[in-house]
């Protein structure tokens, strides 16, 4: 019964699930060998660690000249000098602020943080970050770039990190913020520890 079963299978037939039958193993053998590899891409190990901190002084309407950010955009109840009340709902910040490698404002400055923050919600103070470190020092050369929310009241925030240029070419990963000094609302100074995953 069988061997007239195969007696039965015309040449052109068998080829076909010769070929089908080889595709197969083809599959196979491709899906285990990238499974492993696609595995270790998952392992949650950064490949480079970076603590930087960076320093905001906040035009108040007296400081002009050492004033590191302004206010761009206030809603129509508030003013571009000082920070709208309900917490600061509806300002836009730009800035251009110092980065140090550790937390003194007068270290010197291996790059600087430049983007903008704006308030987004009437009953938290929280805010939403959009910018770059912009590195030009022996240690550093070329940018990364940050996105993500920053709900300020947290002791630690995490933005992402989206990409970068340079020593940080198409980097990609994950920055904790924590606040690491604040002063009024003239001056504040964040903490940033970065864990990138994606190392070029
Ligand atoms: C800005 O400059 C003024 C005048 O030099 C100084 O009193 C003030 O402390 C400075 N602010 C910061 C945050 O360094
Ligand atoms: C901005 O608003 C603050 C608080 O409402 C007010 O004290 C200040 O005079 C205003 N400044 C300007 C230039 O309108
Ligand atoms: C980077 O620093 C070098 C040396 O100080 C300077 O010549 C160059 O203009 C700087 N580049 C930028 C983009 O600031
Ligand atoms: C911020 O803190 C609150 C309360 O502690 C928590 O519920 C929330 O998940 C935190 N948010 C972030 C983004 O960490």
């Amino acid at each position: 019964m069988k061997q007239h079963i195969h007696r039965t299978i015309e040449p052109k037939q068998l080829n076909k699930r010769l070929i089908s039958a080889l595709f197969l193993l083809l599959l196979i053998t491709v899906g285990s060998s990238a499974s492993p590899t696609h595995w270790q891409k998952r392992v949650r190990e950064p490949c480079k660690k970076l603590v930087l901190y960076f320093h905001d002084i906040i035009y108040n309407g007296h400081n002009a000249k050492n004033a590191t950010s302004a206010i761009v955009g206030a809603p129509s109840w508030g003013n571009k000098t000082i920070l709208a009340g309900q917490n600061h709902f509806g300002d836009v910040v730009v800035f251009d602020d110092p980065i140090t490698l550790d937390n003194n404002l007068h270290s010197p400055p291996v790059g600087r943080a430049q983007g903008f923050y704006i308030y987004d919600k009437k009953e938290i103070f929280t805010s939403w970050f959009a910018f770059s470190f912009v590195f030009n020092s022996t240690q550093h050369k070329g940018s990364i770039n940050f996105a993500g929310a920053d709900p300020l009241m947290n002791k630690t925030r995490d933005i992402s990190v989206i990409g970068g240029t340079g020593d940080f070419f198409m980097t990609r990963g994950v920055a904790t913020l924590s606040t690491d000094a604040f002063e009024g609302e003239v001056y504040f100074r964040l903490r940033v520890d970065m864990n990138l995953y994606e190392c070029w």
